[in-house]
């Protein structure tokens, strides 16, 4: 074994000893800070490592669970699956807590595993595009945290961002947009009175070819992370319509051939009476099926009016043939279409809480977004895990990341509303749920929408250290410690996140 300079061993002593205890996030569910250190020798972050950590299976642990045990004379790490054994790993890392990994451990006794099994991240790549070392970078610091799903917006009415086969006008007109709002303005009207308020710049093209997104899958894989492919549907579908004018219900709406170009709500939307048109996203998401192995795929369903279905000859067709009386269970009709169509291609579906509203099977996932108000038709999340359905947390008022922190002189733009840190910690993704509905809830997401989010540097700000709060919040639901003690920890982060050269915001 390489001798430890006594010095090299005494600063860390020292780091861990100001530091009063271990700074690890999201802080393992169970900690007995023991008494001494472990040295190691080789980089604890190579999966088979050292002379000294010894690695055990033990079919008792909960599923990405683990024990790890650090005493002076060696380190054991205990766990059921992979995907334990590398967060044990993450902890070590965490806990060895310098550049140069593989010094020290402090002795500690822990027992951890997460209290939810979806503790997800979103990525908005339509209203902007980041690509792939960025992906990447952000699938990095989701497995330092534990976090193991990575939902990939990938479908938009101001961006198509995937090259599907058979459908080569998507990437030709879908991933490109003649412009954008300038930045320092809020455009969700098309109008002349909005043009100086427009960038007159083409954005584009921009999209992912099979080989990258496979690229991604794996990558996420290596880090037990699931990739959760987005394609929204019956709304947010205006680039696919830009290059298919024949799958919305008036293709003269359409006629120059262009994503959105503003942002907000649009209007023309996916035309249900279609054949033709339901076919096209049974051929997406065949192929989407193809390429992610993953068991759940979003199908959005969010924010969709159904104005045009209400005159349109072949929706008013698709009405009358099913006995559907009111145009806007047309959206119903369709999302059982698809629950059912990925379920037979062993998938389950995932959407946003609008598509849960009406007759829906069981089987059909949620994930809540909206927050209750007065003349809204909510589905709660709360309300949907009683009925019977999975859920996954990411209400507007805690896991929006596009909304500001509430930072003094903060130079960066947002979709408006605050959502300080303190917020995201005290966040319970299981508030007001039933004890009979609980397990219904999977988990949670920090969400990040991209209207006003333009490259790495706005991102991150945006992202950490909420992001890091969330973990926590995610990782052990009500066992969470208190915003002073992960803040205390949190501090530790900051500063090894911008060494890293991520561009963290203050811990406010
Ligand atoms: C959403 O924020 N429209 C899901
Ligand atoms: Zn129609």
């Amino acid at each position: 074994m390489n001798k430890i300079s006594t010095a090299a061993v005494a600063a860390t002593v020292a780091a861990f000893a100001a530091n009063a205890g271990i700074d690890v996030v999201p802080r393992p569910a169970e900690v007995v800070e023991k008494e001494g250190f472990c040295h190691i020798v080789r980089n604890v972050g190579k999966a088979e490592v050292t002379d000294r950590v010894k690695y055990v299976t033990d079919p008792a642990i909960p599923k990405e669970g683990y024990r790890l045990s650090v005493k002076e004379s060696g380190i054991t790490v205990a766990s059921s699956d992979a995907a334990g054994k590398f967060y044990a790993i993450e902890t070590l890392k965490q806990l060895a807590r310098s550049e140069k990994l593989g010094i020290v451990v402090p002795c500690v006794e822990i027992k951890d595993a997460p209290r939810y099994p979806w503790r997800g991240v979103h990525l908005d790549e339509c209203r902007h595009f980041f690509g792939k070392e960025v992906v990447k970078g952000i699938l990095d610091k989701m497995a330092k945290y534990k976090l193991n799903r990575f939902h990939w917006h990938l479908t938009e009415d101001q961006g198509w961002r995937i090259d599907v086969p058979g459908y080569p006008e998507l990437v030709k007109y879908g991933a490109v947009r003649p412009e954008s709002p300038k930045p320092g303005f809020h455009v969700s009207k098309p109008g002349k009175g909005n043009r100086d308020k427009m960038d007159h710049t083409p954005y584009g093209p921009f999209f992912y070819t099979e080989k990258d997104l496979r690229e991604i899958v794996a990558y996420a894989a290596e880090r037990h992370i699931q990739v959760v492919p987005e394609i929204e549907l019956p709304g947010h579908v205006y680039a696919a319509l830009a290059a298919y004018p024949e799958f919305a219900c008036k293709p003269e709406n359409l006629s120059r051939r262009q994503p959105r170009t503003v942002w907000g709500i649009e209007p023309d939307v996916l035309c249900i009476g279609n054949d033709k048109a339901v076919k096209f996203m049974e051929d997406v998401l065949d192929y989407v099926c193809k390429v992610f192995p993953g068991d759940v795929i979003h199908i959005g369903g969010d924010e969709c009016p159904s104005v045009r279905w209400k005159d349109c000859p072949k929706c008013k067709a698709r009405m009358a043939a099913n006995g559907i009386k009111s145009e806007k269970d047309l959206q119903p009709w369709i999302t059982r279409h698809f629950v059912d169509f990925l379920a037979k291609r062993g998938r389950r579906t995932i959407g946003w809480d609008e598509y849960l509203i009406g007759d829906i099977p069981k089987n059909a996932m949620g994930m809540s977004w909206r927050v209750p108000k007065k003349g809204r038709n909510v589905v709660t999340g709360a309300a949907a895990a009683e009925r019977g359905h999975d859920v996954v947390m990411s209400p507007g008022n805690a896991c929006y990341l596009d909304k500001a922190q509430g930072l003094k002189d903060d130079k960066y733009q947002y979709i408006g509303g605050n959502i300080p840190l303190s917020v995201c910690y005290g966040f319970d993704p299981s508030a007001g749920v039933s004890a009979k509905a609980a397990k219904h809830i999977l988990g949670g997401q920090g969400n990040n929408w991209t209207e006003y989010t333009w490259g790495r540097e706005d991102l991150e700000w945006k992202m950490w250290p909420r992001m890091l709060a969330l973990a926590e919040v995610f990782w052990l639901g009500e066992k969470k410690p208190g915003f002073d003690d992960f803040k205390r920890r949190a501090a530790v982060h900051r500063e090894t996140l911008k060494k890293a050269g991520v561009n963290c915001a203050p811990l406010e």
